[in-house]
């Protein structure tokens, strides 16, 4: 195919800036016409779209964010809505669209290939939580802001002989409690993926405490919640003061990290690949560090396991 269009989809997370670019670069080196399309399928249903260059994604590859903006659209669940993000295709003469995005993305990207835009989505979420690929676009970033923002409330938890309870985000995944859990040294994570007792993490509090240990990290996942309420019952069970801290959507900003840029750039240059080759309702993900792509439904109907060697590992090396 000659035009294609890009949209950023969902939540934002850092690298789809990235991504973008090397959608728009690897299309144009291949004689292809790309249009960027603004507030994911909203910019498609209204219509708000442009066509894009080489300079157009210029200085974007370090900044978080998305250069195309980007939003959940209900519409797009609609007949109506896809009727009229049809229309603008024809209208433009797109052929096929690159969607960075989420599994709703992915959702909107298989209905509109079906009405015969084919589409080819990228994993662009902080929470890693699509079932077909091992990493999405903008969980490093989002990881390693994890750290840093625990590894400063560590020192405060120091100087006043504290627990500190960090609610982190990752929707109804923790895979960003986990992996951040045990490279903070996190005494205890709470994950919706397993089973959790208040009494337990008070006892270990207790334990460690009587080997000399003095401040604690209790990392909880979002779809665990109650942060709060887990700061102050922890507190009664083992009369440690305990403050929580939600971290919010500062996850979800910042300049994305070396892996999320080129995991971004060669999962936007595959994308391309495939629909020059008029190839699409596929999803691009990574599997054993190698990009591959699946069939949209085929990898909506997937499900990812956790990593319970690392949960293991973490609750055997924070004592
Ligand atoms: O999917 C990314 C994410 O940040 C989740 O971790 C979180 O549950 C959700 O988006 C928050 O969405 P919003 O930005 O709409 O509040």
């Amino acid at each position: 195919m000659k035009k294609i269009g890009v949209l950023t989809s969902g939540g934002d997370a850092p690298g789809m800036n990235a991504a973008i670019r090397a959608v728009v670069r690897t299309a144009i080196s291949k004689g292809m016409q790309v249009f960027g399309i603004n507030r994911g399928y909203n910019g498609l249903i209204n219509g708000d779209v442009y066509e894009m260059n080489t300079r157009s994604v210029s200085s974007i590859i370090q900044r978080g964010g998305t250069l195309l903006y980007t939003a959940r659209c209900p519409e797009f669940r609609t007949e109506e809505g896809l009727q009229k993000a049809k229309k603008t295709c024809e209208e433009l003469g797109l052929e096929g669209i690159v969607v960075i995005g989420g599994d709703g993305s992915f959702r909107g990207a298989a209905d509109l290939s079906e009405r015969g835009i084919l589409c080819v989505g990228l994993p662009g979420t902080i929470d890693n939580d699509i079932a077909c690929t091992e990493y999405t676009i903008g969980y490093d970033t989002a990881m390693n802001t994890v750290v840093e923002m625990v590894d400063k409330l560590r020192d405060t938890c120091h100087s006043h002989d504290r627990c500190s309870v960090v609610e982190v985000m990752g929707r109804n995944a923790g895979h960003i409690a986990l992996n951040t859990g045990v490279a903070c040294g996190a005494t205890f994570v709470l994950v919706p993926e397993l089973p959790y007792d208040l009494d337990e993490v008070a006892k270990k509090m207790l334990e460690t405490k009587k080997t000399g240990k003095q401040n604690f990290i209790v990392i909880v996942a979002e779809g665990i919640g109650h942060s709060e309420l887990i700061a102050k019952t922890l507190e009664a069970k083992t009369g440690i003061e305990a403050r929580a801290t939600i971290l919010g959507h500062v996850q979800r900003g910042g300049s994305p990290t070396l892996r999320d840029r080129v995991v971004a750039s060669e999962m936007g240059y595959y994308a391309v690949e495939l629909l020059e080759n008029d190839i699409g309702n596929r999803v691009v993900g990574m599997q054993q560090g190698k990009i591959v792509d699946f069939d949209i439904q085929e990898a909506l109907s997937m499900k990812k396991p956790f990593d319970e060697k690392l949960y293991q590992i973490s609750n055997t090396i924070s004592i």
